[in-house]
């Protein structure tokens, strides 16, 4: 099997990929890692051939990068004959601004990386996923994407966007054999989501969920058929709350009505 996870160097990605790498109902799984720091990806490639059956790829680029891409694809043609089984949209990132303080360029940014490069590559290596179908894409979105909160309103956005795009592409590639899944984490302390409020309050660190838990979510939504998944799991109370009582979820995120003159 051969599967494709962007963010690799890092969090969700990384524990993804070391999740893959212990093979998959005994099939040994070829890794492709993308990010951009080559050391960081090189380290968990030289790890994965160290401990099991499966060889990892290391491909050092920006996402956002007009060639990316090109060069993702490009690798696949040249190493594994085009084949792919599994592609993960998971890298990301929030520059944390409200819309007065950072305006469309704190928009834009995050629209880039968050959204439009998992579209991009998406495209790019979709002719693949079909001719290797059955195969899958999951896309990393986050409980942000069903619940905004004051100072995030960028990364929920994209993260909206991405759980909106997903849906529809599940249902056109389904005819095609492409399974398209989607995760939403909740709170999980990795290196670009510390979580520092959260993990040092001795009761609020009980809703922070593991980078494992998010890897068996993928493997869930990209191998076992799953069409999303959120992890930990209560967190599609808040999803469903925000659908069937929007004041109560307003009035929990700190909205108070506007006293009259
Ligand atoms: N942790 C959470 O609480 C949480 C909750 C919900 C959703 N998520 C989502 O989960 C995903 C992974 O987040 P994480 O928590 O694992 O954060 P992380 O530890 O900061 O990992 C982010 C990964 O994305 C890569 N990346 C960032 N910018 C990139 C770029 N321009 N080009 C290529 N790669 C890039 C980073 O690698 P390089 O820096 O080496 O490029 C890193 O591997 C994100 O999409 C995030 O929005 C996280």
């Amino acid at each position: 099997m051969i599967a494709v996870v962007t963010g690799a160097s890092s969090g969700l990605g990384e524990a993804t990929a070391r999740r893959l790498a212990r093979g998959v109902g005994g099939t040994p799984v070829q890794l492709v890692l993308v990010a951009r720091r080559e050391q960081r990806l090189q380290a968990l490639a030289e790890e994965i051939a160290r401990v099991g059956d499966a060889r990892a790829s290391v491909l050092a680029l920006d996402l956002t990068a007009d060639d990316a891409p090109a060069r993702v694809r490009e690798l696949l043609e040249r190493e594994h004959g085009g084949r792919l089984d599994l592609l993960v949209n998971n890298a990301g990132a929030a520059w944390k601004a409200t819309f007065s303080e950072g305006g469309w360029e704190n928009v834009r940014r995050t629209m880039e990386l968050n959204f439009d490069a998992q579209v991009r590559l998406t495209e790019a290596l979709l002719p693949l996923l079909r001719s290797s179908a059955p195969s899958s894409i999951v896309n990393i979105s986050s409980t942000s994407g069903r619940v905004a909160r004051a100072g995030s309103g960028a990364y929920s956005a994209s993260k909206f966007a991405l759980a909106g795009w997903s849906d529809a592409l599940a249902l056109e590639e389904r005819p095609h054999g492409v399974h398209v899944g989607l995760v939403l984490p909740g709170f999980v302390s990795t290196e670009g989501f510390p979580q520092r409020q959260l993990v040092g309050h001795p009761f609020a660190r009980l809703v922070v969920g593991k980078p494992e838990w998010v890897a068996e979510a993928v493997l869930d939504t990209g191998l076992r058929g799953k069409p999303e998944r959120y992890t930990p799991r209560p967190y599609a109370l808040a999803a469903a709350l925000r659908v069937l009582a929007p004041p109560l979820v307003r009035r929990a995120l700190g909205w108070r009505a506007k006293p009259r003159a």
